[in-house]
């Protein structure tokens, strides 16, 4: 098998180079461990900021999107007993949009296979070659058969664990990593959302996140230890933390759960030689500040542009920057999802100091608009670059 690029994982960073990809009559293949089922129904982030959803129309693939997405002009922060909103859209003219990443990843899905070009479920094995030569490959497995696609370029979209960073020479590689020694439980219930925005809410016992994914769906975190049980957490004592730190929610029957390992995590450069990360295979924020698949919409955005010059111009120079515009954007991503972070959760138990150090900064932020500014223009979303 020929392709001119092989991409490696379907999740949001995969298939929408896929599709940016064949809008510029760039051919591909794509190939994804699991099964289609289990991508679709894969329950992750779920806030777009104003860039992403703007990329996704631009590019066809916002119909369901504008139709069933929830605007947000706002967001509240509780803290000390209070409760204070950020006025999102009066400080920046842009708002953010709540839209599950499965529902973006079964738009993208159905998108591809109507352009009838490949996209490979189950695949096993997944093996890159010759990385650093004009002549890529990648080989894998199929139903127990061995399978080799020769491309001209590697796109390595397949997460913090897939096996494209894994081809980088290590020598080559500077890693950044900081895990948090906490971790977020998260639940999806069949309640109304207690507020139409979002609530973040720092308190004694810990940081808890209100969203929802539509006004029938909450989704509701709190903050836990990072090798949590959760057998020792049956829905009553999740919903009894719940109220003790926002307050009040609505209950109803809880259709999901699980525990979220919270990190910060950089690899760089993102390119060697025809093999060019983007997405979760190149970088982890923890969850607070929602920028996950925002940054993974980021880096395609500049691949896509950098690989249509390649192809229509044989045009280099956008590909030889692509790992300097895209970790501009990560590092202060990942400053600000550090931020929010430090921010809201406890650290050290009962420490005194800081927690009259993080209401301070609360305290500070919501009664200073230049603070406020700095916060929204961050959560909205930075201008890209490309
Ligand atoms: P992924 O979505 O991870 O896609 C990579 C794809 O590659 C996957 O489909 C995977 O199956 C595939 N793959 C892996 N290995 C191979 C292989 N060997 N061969 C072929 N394919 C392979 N972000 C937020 O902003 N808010 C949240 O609340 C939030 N919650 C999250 C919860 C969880 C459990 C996780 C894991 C992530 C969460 N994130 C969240 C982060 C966000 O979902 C990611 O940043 C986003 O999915 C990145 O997209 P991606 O395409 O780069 O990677
Ligand atoms: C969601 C997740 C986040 O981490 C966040 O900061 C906001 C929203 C969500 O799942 O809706």
């Amino acid at each position: 098998m020929r392709t001119q690029v092989g991409i490696v994982g379907a999740g949001p960073a995969g298939l929408l180079l896929a599709h940016l990809l064949h809008r510029a009559g760039i051919d591909s293949v794509v190939l994804e461990a699991r099964s289609r089922p289990h991508i679709e129904g894969r329950i992750r982030a779920g806030l777009l900021e104003q860039g992403s959803v703007d990329t996704l129309v631009e590019a066809g693939l916002g119909d369901r999107l504008l139709r069933e997405g929830l605007a947000h002009d706002g967001l509240e922060l509780r803290f000390d007993g209070g409760s204070y909103r950020i006025d999102l859209h009066g400080l920046t003219g842009r708002r953010v949009t709540i839209y599950g990443q499965q529902e973006a990843v079964k738009d993208m899905v159905a998108a591809r296979l109507e352009t009838g070009r490949p996209l490979h479920f189950e695949v096993g094995d997944v093996t890159l070659h010759d990385i650093a030569t004009g002549h890529p490959r990648i080989t894998w497995t199929a139903d127990g058969v061995a399978q080799e696609l020769r491309c001209d370029i590697i796109a390595g979209c397949d997460g913090f664990h897939g096996p494209s960073r894994e081809a980088m020479p290590p020598e080559l590689l500077r890693v950044y990593e900081r895990v948090y020694p906490f971790a977020w439980l998260g639940i999806l219930a069949e309640a109304p959302p207690i507020s139409h925005e979002l609530i973040y809410a720092r308190h004694a016992e810990g940081f808890a996140l209100a969203t929802m994914r539509s006004a029938s769906l909450s989704r509701l975190y709190l903050q836990c230890a990072p090798d949590e049980d959760l057998s020792l957490w049956p829905d009553g004592r999740i919903w009894e933390s719940l109220v003790t730190r926002l307050g009040a929610v609505n209950e109803g029957r809880v259709i999901q759960k699980g525990v979220t390992g919270m990190r910060s995590f950089v690899a760089e450069p993102m390119r060697h030689g025809r093999l060019f990360l983007a997405g979760d295979a190149a970088h982890i924020v923890p969850p607070t500040g929602a920028k996950g698949m925002n940054l993974a919409v980021a880096d395609v955005r500049v691949l896509a542009a950098a690989l249509t010059s390649f192809f229509r111009d044989g045009d280099t120079a956008l590909m030889d920057r692509y790992s300097d515009i895209c970790l501009k954007r990560v590092w202060k991503v990942q400053r600000f999802s550090w931020w929010m972070t430090s921010m809201l959760h406890r650290y050290r138990g009962d420490d005194p100091f800081e927690h009259r150090v993080q209401v301070a900064e609360l305290d500070y932020l919501v009664h200073s608009k230049a603070a406020q500014m700095a916060l929204a223009e961050q959560y909205v979303g930075l201008p890209y670059d490309i």
